[in-house]
């Protein structure tokens, strides 16, 4: 991992958070929670067909990095996938259609994975209702490998300030087949604002906040512990953390120092965005929201490919009455009357930043 000199902090909002000065280089090594990152390095090291696909659908994004996929393989050439209802988001994603996205990037991963095996995968998506599996799907063999194959090791939600340059007009057609870029400085300074606005109500809402606090994990020994949630870790974070100026209470305290100071890094990290990328959908039956996915997983591989940060901004999208306002506004400005934003991300080029931790696989198959 590369080292700017000073990393970026996002304290909420889900994902990693890593921050370190050159010269702790040596102490980052430490801190570096090895464990709850080893599903990086063991992806792709399976024998079995739908194994490996699975080893590196895991590295999926997904919100607040909950993690929410089980699987089953009692049945030869095919995985059955449900949601694990533990792992649900009740205050920001009262619907679950953030974590029915989150599935679809899985699902996308797992194909891509398997056709670099020679598998076509087809996917039958909650083919028994809501309340059956999210998918049943079936590996045959015939796919050709699919290029995007080898940008997943590399692929990150970055939630980092983007550098102050616009992305080019080539890259912005490029991934005009992937998603809406809204690229133009009126619209992008609407948008500035109003995920600035709609990220304030989640982390000033005492029952959404308290969502994501709950999910934080402080330290290298309780990312390891839980390999999931947000992370908070590296040697910055941690010297905080000892120091007493980073703590859970600290967060939920929106008059507290370390919560002032989170709200100031976010403020500027989402002011240095030079672009959005936008997913919308005419309906918004589960099966779009696993399309969703599955569209948000390919944009953000070819992100990737052509050196450009993605990170989802999800508040305003949230259906909670608090975020009432913001949604409508974020409808308004991004979908036609009557359809649906499902994703809405910042883009632009940012630093290279850390993978974030991951349950392994076997702690995520119910049967097989
Ligand atoms: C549907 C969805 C919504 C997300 N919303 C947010 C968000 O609002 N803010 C944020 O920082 N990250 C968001 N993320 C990114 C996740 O936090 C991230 O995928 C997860 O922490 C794993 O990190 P990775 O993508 O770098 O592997 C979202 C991801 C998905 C799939």
């Amino acid at each position: 991992m590369t080292m700017s000199r000073r990393k970026a902090i996002s304290l909420i909002g889900g994902g990693a958070v890593f921050a370190a000065t050159t010269s702790a280089a040596g102490f980052l090594a430490t801190r570096t929670p090895h464990k709850a990152l080893e599903p990086w390095t063991t992806a792709g090291s399976y024998r079995e067909p739908r194994k490996f696909a699975l080893s590196y659908a895991i590295l999926a994004p997904n919100p607040h990095n909950r993690q929410p996929w089980l699987v089953d393989l009692a049945q030869p050439g095919r995985v059955i996938l449900m949601r694990d209802k533990q792992r649900d988001l009740p205050m920001t994603d009262p619907h679950n259609r953030q974590l029915i996205i989150g599935l679809g990037c899985f699902l996308e991963l797992m194909s891509i994975a398997a056709a670099q095996k020679g598998f076509d995968v087809a996917h039958d998506i909650f083919p028994s209702g809501e309340d059956g599996p999210v998918a049943v799907s079936t590996f045959t063999p015939g796919a050709q490998p699919d290029p995007l194959f080898s940008d997943i090791m590399q692929r990150r939600s970055c939630k980092e300030p983007f550098e102050d340059k616009p992305v080019p007009a080539g890259l912005v057609a490029d991934l005009g087949n992937f998603a809406t870029i809204i690229d133009q400085p009126e619209p992008v300074a609407a948008l500035r604002k109003l995920t600035l606005d709609a990220w304030m109500v989640e982390a000033t809402t005492p029952h959404t906040m308290r969502e994501s606090v709950d999910l934080m994990r402080f330290g290298k020994a309780e990312i390891n512990a839980n390999p999931d949630g947000i992370d908070l870790g590296g040697p910055f974070l941690e010297t905080l953390m000892l120091a007493g100026q980073l703590t859970r209470e600290g967060q939920l305290d929106p008059s507290s120092s370390g919560f002032q100071q989170g709200v100031e890094l976010y403020r500027n990290m989402l002011a240095a965005t030079p672009a959005y990328a936008v997913l919308t959908s005419a309906a918004n039956t589960r099966t779009d929201q696993i399309e969703a996915g599955r569209r948000w997983l390919r944009l953000n591989l070819m992100t990737t490919r052509l050196g450009l940060a993605l990170h989802p901004v999800s508040q305003a999208l949230q259906e909670y009455p608090e975020m009432a306002t913001h949604y409508e506004s974020a409808h308004d400005m991004l979908a036609e009357p009557g359809h649906t934003v499902q994703m809405l991300g910042r883009l632009g080029f940012g630093p290279e930043v850390q993978e974030t931790p991951r349950w392994p696989l076997e702690t995520r198959i119910a049967h097989g």
